[in-house]
């Protein structure tokens, strides 16, 4: 089942076709890992490279890859790559690509994504481009949403946090939004709102949104995204300090809900532990649906699903 491009940098270029064929290799990826695995991608290499900190995204490609017989190269850390010395972008891509079959990239600049695939000879994944988008975690938000409600068409989901710089309620916003009759809250400190290309695409697609600075407004829906607020974006530490707990998800909001508690982790205190005892906490559900999805979105570019 292949997917009509070669690379994926954003949520944005994703049809709702896309976004239900990706859905369905899943499906065939979950009764693969039930296995243990198989050898779809033997002979095939992916490049992993990591120039911000990663933990889940970094090792789930990884775990993807080796669940299916692939092998993996890493480079990890700006300082420790050509790139500290001044090499381009777009070299590097030309450099990895004669090395590896498919590249994964995080870095920490808006729109490098873009500018990695433009050069890149081998299919390209963008791993988290700055505070601009993180498909690869948008769409295993979806389906954990798909798996944890049993649908994505009606979902109203309530984003809370740092909206602003939050790349991953970006990218799941665009991809829910492909989907019928959703509806979205928009939970943040006035200082930290979700982006005009976000509220534009929602007024473009005539979805229903409302934004709040009220926790409280946000607890009817199906499900709670909770986010951290991006330290490494702030300008002004003092800033960060004084909204990095702004919001705090505890069991007496969620408890007594038939609602769905996600988060992209990390998480820096904004959903108390003790949530993670109830049956809503899908967020380490989550965590383990990104290597089903990111099975599914390897074997899928590199014409093998
Ligand atoms: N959710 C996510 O992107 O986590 P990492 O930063 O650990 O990859």
């Amino acid at each position: 089942m292949p997917l009509p491009f070669k690379h994926l940098t954003s949520t944005k270029q994703l049809s709702r076709e896309d976004t239900d064929s990706i859905l369905e290799v899943c499906e065939k990826m979950e009764k693969v890992r039930s296995k243990g695995g198989s050898n779809l991608l033997e002979g095939k290499i992916l490049a992993n490279l990591f120039y911000e900190p990663s933990t889940r995204t970094n090792l789930s490609f990884a775990t993807a890859m080796h669940r299916l017989e692939g092998k993996v190269i890493t480079a990890v850390g700006m300082q420790f790559s050509s790139m500290y010395k001044g090499e381009t972008i777009e070299d590097t891509m030309n450099v990895v690509g004669q090395y590896a079959d498919i590249i994964a990239m995080r870095h920490p600049e808006k729109g490098s994504a873009d500018i990695a695939a433009s050069a890149c000879p081998v299919p390209f994944i963008n791993a988290g481009d700055g505070p601009n988008q993180h498909p690869t975690q948008g769409l295993l938000d979806i389906l954990t949403i798909k798996k944890e409600r049993g649908k994505l068409d009606g979902i109203h989901l309530t984003a809370v946090g740092d909206l602003k710089f939050g790349r991953t309620i970006h990218s799941v916003s665009f991809l829910l939004g492909l989907y019928d009759n959703v509806k979205f809250t928009l939970v943040s400190p006035k200082e930290l709102p979700m982006p005009e290309k976000v509220t534009s695409f929602f007024k473009e697609k005539g979805i229903e949104y409302n934004e709040t600075e009220n926790l409280e407004d946000g607890l009817n829906a199906d499900v709670i995204y909770m986010t951290r607020v991006q330290e490494e974006r702030f300008e002004n530490k003092d800033d960060f300090e004084r909204l990095k707990l702004k919001y705090i998800l505890k069991p007496e909001h969620v408890k007594d809900r038939d609602i769905t508690v996600m988060h992209p982790l990390p998480r820096i205190g904004e959903i108390d532990t003790r949530v993670d005892e109830l049956p809503n906490a899908a967020y380490f559900r989550e965590v383990n649906n990104g290597v089903t999805l990111r099975m599914a979105l390897l074997a899928m570019l590199l014409d093998k699903a």
